[in-house]
């Protein structure tokens, strides 16, 4: 089958199309003919070497895929050879034919494309575990986002207004894309380029406040102004590091405003553990898809051959919302 491979790691030049083996589903597994796959940055961390694969995960990058039954394993009953399912993936995205566990797949609703399914199971499925899972979340709370514009932060916007009432989103972004969050819901949008002492404009903005749940993926320099930003029993949320691992801490802050950071990684968690999250998943968020309350914002589609070209798009942060990559037979 063809599939994207990576020739060694490095930038775009590493990534090749070439002919490899068709994956074999396991007993509680199905073989999907992929239709569409989308592009998060744990690929690109993985094009460069950063972020390997789980244990007896395929090395094909790609963390989500949309498609068709083709193959069933002896166990799975639940499903039919045909059906057009989406799926979460530990790798193998970005090729023809991708494995995934019966229990990591969602019945794709009728009112929904291919390439819109393709862009649900990494993004909006980090977002609603990190927010409301693990977050808590619950209406009237306020809440920052950070990195307006990317895959993960535009699903946490529309799932918290699709999911939850009156809730106060801030969020941070460069900005080309300010006006574009607004209009997918944000209430306050900050250029974080212009204001790294964001603390500031949060305290002011929340009248002394704060915020109850920060959603964050760049680390290292964030940490102090997030953890200032943070309300009374407030949860930094860590699903990145873009600026770095290694950061002081306010341990006197936190302890005395009773917070908590959270580190979270959805890939390398146990197939049991991830099925319980998509269970919660398809229970609460997949109605809102189904009747188009939530619609994934598609920033393009490109052919699988442009693969490149759409890590590139991702690697100068043009894109707003998703990029899809659609796949031929
Ligand atoms: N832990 C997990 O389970 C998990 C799962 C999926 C993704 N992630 C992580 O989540 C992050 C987002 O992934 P994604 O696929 O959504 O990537 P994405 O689409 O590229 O989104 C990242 C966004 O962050 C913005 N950004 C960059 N630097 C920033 C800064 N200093 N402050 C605020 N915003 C900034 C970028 O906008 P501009 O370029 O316009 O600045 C871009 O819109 C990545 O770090 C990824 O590794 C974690």
């Amino acid at each position: 089958m063809k599939a994207v491979i990576c020739d060694g790691f490095g930038g775009i030049e590493v990534l090749k199309i070439a002919d490899v083996e068709k994956p074999k589903p396991k007993p509680d597994q199905v073989l999907i003919k992929v239709m569409a796959t989308s592009v998060n940055m744990p690929d690109i961390v993985q094009r460069r070497g950063k972020y390997p694969p789980p244990p007896g995960e395929s090395e094909i990058l790609g963390l989500e895929v949309a498609g068709i039954i083709e193959e069933l394993g002896s166990e799975v009953e639940e499903y039919k050879k045909g059906d057009k399912v989406m799926a979460l993936v530990g790798g193998g995205g970005y090729a023809e034919y991708a494995t995934a566990y019966a229990s990591h797949i969602i019945p794709i609703p009728e009112s929904m494309s291919f390439e819109e399914a393709a862009c649900v199971c990494e993004a909006y499925i980090t977002a609603f575990l990190n927010v409301f899972m693990i977050g808590g979340i619950k209406d009237n709370d306020y809440v920052l986002y950070h990195g307006g514009g990317g895959g993960v932060n535009t699903a946490a916007i529309q799932l918290t207004r699709a999911l939850t009432n009156n809730v106060n989103i801030i969020i941070t972004a460069s900005p080309r894309k300010m006006d574009k969050v607004k209009e997918i819901g944000a209430n306050l949008v900050i250029n974080y380029k212009e204001n790294p002492n964001f603390s500031d404009i949060i305290k002011e903005y929340t009248k002394k406040r704060g915020v109850d749940i920060i959603l964050d993926h760049v680390g290292a320099t964030y940490l102090d102004q997030n953890i200032k930003s943070l309300a009374y029993e407030g949860r930094l949320i860590i699903i990145g590091v873009i600026s770095g691992i290694k950061a002081e801490l306010n341990l006197g802050l936190l302890m005395v405003k009773r917070q908590k950071i959270i580190g979270s990684v959805l890939r390398s968690r146990p197939v049991e553990n991830k099925a319980q999250i998509i269970k919660e998943f398809k229970e609460k968020a997949i109605p809102k898809f189904a009747d188009r309350t939530i619609v994934p914002i598609i920033y393009t589609v490109l052919p699988l051959e442009e693969v490149a070209k759409a890590h590139q798009i991702m690697e100068k942060g043009e894109h707003f919302g998703k990029i899809v990559l659609s796949v031929s037979h």
